[in-house]
Protein backbone atom coordinates (compact mmCIF):
# COMPACT_ATOMS: atom_id res chain seq x y z
CA UNK A 1 0.00 0.00 0.00
CA UNK A 2 1.48 3.21 -1.18
CA UNK A 3 1.37 6.19 1.51
CA UNK A 4 0.07 9.33 0.07
CA UNK A 5 0.44 13.01 1.72
CA UNK A 6 -2.70 14.53 2.90
CA UNK A 7 -2.27 17.43 -0.11
CA UNK A 8 -3.72 14.31 -2.31
CA UNK A 9 -7.19 14.66 -2.03
CA UNK A 10 -9.05 10.89 -1.56
CA UNK A 11 -11.22 10.19 -4.87
CA UNK A 12 -11.06 6.14 -4.45
CA UNK A 13 -13.32 4.09 -2.06
CA UNK A 14 -11.48 2.92 1.01
CA UNK A 15 -12.63 0.91 3.92
CA UNK A 16 -9.98 2.52 6.21
CA UNK A 17 -7.85 5.75 6.01
CA UNK A 18 -4.73 5.38 7.75
CA UNK A 19 -4.14 9.42 8.80
CA UNK A 20 -0.49 10.09 10.48
CA UNK A 21 -0.81 13.39 12.15
CA UNK A 22 1.04 14.64 15.79
CA UNK A 23 0.31 17.26 18.14
CA UNK A 24 1.66 20.81 17.20
CA UNK A 25 1.24 23.51 20.05
CA UNK A 26 -1.23 21.15 21.57
CA UNK A 27 -3.20 20.86 18.86
CA UNK A 28 -3.45 18.88 15.44
CA UNK A 29 -2.50 20.61 12.15
CA UNK A 30 -5.08 22.45 10.61
CA UNK A 31 -3.77 21.32 7.46
CA UNK A 32 -5.12 18.02 9.23
CA UNK A 33 -8.27 19.69 10.17
CA UNK A 34 -9.00 20.67 7.05
CA UNK A 35 -7.93 17.20 4.94
CA UNK A 36 -10.56 15.74 7.40
CA UNK A 37 -13.25 18.25 6.54
CA UNK A 38 -12.84 17.55 3.09
CA UNK A 39 -13.36 13.96 3.21
CA UNK A 40 -16.40 12.41 2.01
CA UNK A 41 -18.40 9.75 4.20
CA UNK A 42 -19.60 7.84 1.06
CA UNK A 43 -16.19 7.11 0.09
CA UNK A 44 -14.23 6.62 3.42
CA UNK A 45 -15.59 3.69 5.56
CA UNK A 46 -13.22 4.73 8.39
CA UNK A 47 -10.43 6.57 9.64
CA UNK A 48 -7.35 4.72 11.51
CA UNK A 49 -5.40 7.57 13.46
CA UNK A 50 -1.82 6.80 13.88
CA UNK A 51 0.48 9.60 14.78
CA UNK A 52 4.02 10.44 17.33
CA UNK A 53 4.12 12.81 19.67
CA UNK A 54 6.62 14.45 22.38
CA UNK A 55 4.45 14.94 25.66
CA UNK A 56 1.07 14.30 24.80
CA UNK A 57 -0.44 10.42 24.20
CA UNK A 58 -2.57 10.56 21.34
CA UNK A 59 -4.60 13.10 18.81
CA UNK A 60 -7.62 10.68 18.60
CA UNK A 61 -10.22 12.51 20.39
CA UNK A 62 -8.90 15.79 18.29
CA UNK A 63 -8.81 14.04 15.17
CA UNK A 64 -12.35 12.28 16.36
CA UNK A 65 -13.98 15.48 17.14
CA UNK A 66 -13.07 16.47 13.05
CA UNK A 67 -14.44 13.45 11.72
CA UNK A 68 -17.92 13.70 13.40
CA UNK A 69 -18.49 16.73 11.59
CA UNK A 70 -18.13 14.78 7.92
CA UNK A 71 -19.69 12.10 9.57
CA UNK A 72 -16.99 9.52 9.25
CA UNK A 73 -16.46 6.85 11.95
CA UNK A 74 -13.04 6.31 13.68
CA UNK A 75 -11.85 2.57 14.41
CA UNK A 76 -11.46 2.12 18.24
CA UNK A 77 -7.50 0.95 17.87
CA UNK A 78 -5.00 3.71 16.67
CA UNK A 79 -0.82 3.29 17.13
CA UNK A 80 0.85 5.75 18.95
CA UNK A 81 4.53 6.23 20.02
CA UNK A 82 6.79 9.11 21.30
CA UNK A 83 7.91 11.51 18.98
CA UNK A 84 11.75 13.42 18.88
CA UNK A 85 10.87 17.29 19.99
CA UNK A 86 13.72 19.26 21.01
CA UNK A 87 15.95 17.16 23.77
CA UNK A 88 13.28 14.87 24.27
CA UNK A 89 13.06 11.52 22.50
CA UNK A 90 16.01 11.86 20.65
CA UNK A 91 15.72 9.34 17.46
CA UNK A 92 12.04 8.33 17.99
CA UNK A 93 10.55 7.03 16.49
CA UNK A 94 12.86 4.45 16.10
CA UNK A 95 13.42 0.74 14.46
CA UNK A 96 10.89 -0.72 16.93
CA UNK A 97 8.07 1.86 17.08
CA UNK A 98 8.33 0.79 13.14
CA UNK A 99 8.17 -2.20 13.38
CA UNK A 100 5.23 -2.11 16.14
CA UNK A 101 3.70 0.75 13.94
CA UNK A 102 3.89 -1.90 11.15
CA UNK A 103 2.38 -4.72 13.35
CA UNK A 104 -0.70 -2.45 13.71
CA UNK A 105 -1.11 -1.86 10.38
CA UNK A 106 -0.89 -5.65 9.30
CA UNK A 107 -4.16 -6.04 11.81
CA UNK A 108 -6.07 -4.96 9.49
CA UNK A 109 -4.86 -6.46 6.17
C1 LIG B 1 6.52 23.31 16.73
C2 LIG B 1 6.26 22.02 17.46
C3 LIG B 1 5.30 21.97 18.46
C4 LIG B 1 5.06 20.77 19.17
N1 LIG B 1 4.11 20.74 20.14
C5 LIG B 1 3.86 19.57 20.81
C6 LIG B 1 2.85 19.50 21.83
O1 LIG B 1 2.16 20.46 22.13
N2 LIG B 1 2.67 18.31 22.45
C7 LIG B 1 3.40 17.21 22.14
O2 LIG B 1 3.19 16.16 22.73
N3 LIG B 1 4.35 17.23 21.18
C8 LIG B 1 4.60 18.40 20.51
N4 LIG B 1 5.54 18.44 19.54
C9 LIG B 1 6.29 17.22 19.22
C10 LIG B 1 5.75 16.52 18.01
O3 LIG B 1 4.44 16.07 18.18
C11 LIG B 1 6.65 15.33 17.71
O4 LIG B 1 7.92 15.83 17.41
C12 LIG B 1 6.15 14.47 16.58
O5 LIG B 1 6.90 13.29 16.59
C13 LIG B 1 6.29 15.19 15.23
O6 LIG B 1 5.92 14.33 14.18
P1 LIG B 1 6.31 14.65 12.67
O7 LIG B 1 7.80 14.52 12.59
O8 LIG B 1 5.59 13.61 11.91
O9 LIG B 1 5.85 16.05 12.38
C14 LIG B 1 5.81 19.61 18.84
C15 LIG B 1 6.77 19.67 17.80
C16 LIG B 1 7.00 20.84 17.13
C17 LIG B 1 8.02 20.85 16.02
Amino acid sequence: MEALPITEPVTEKVDALFLGNSYYAFNIDPEVRRFVASLDKDKVGKIVNFGSAAMLNSTYKKVKAEADKVGIAMDDKEFHCKGEFKLLHKGRPDENDLKDAAAFARQFM
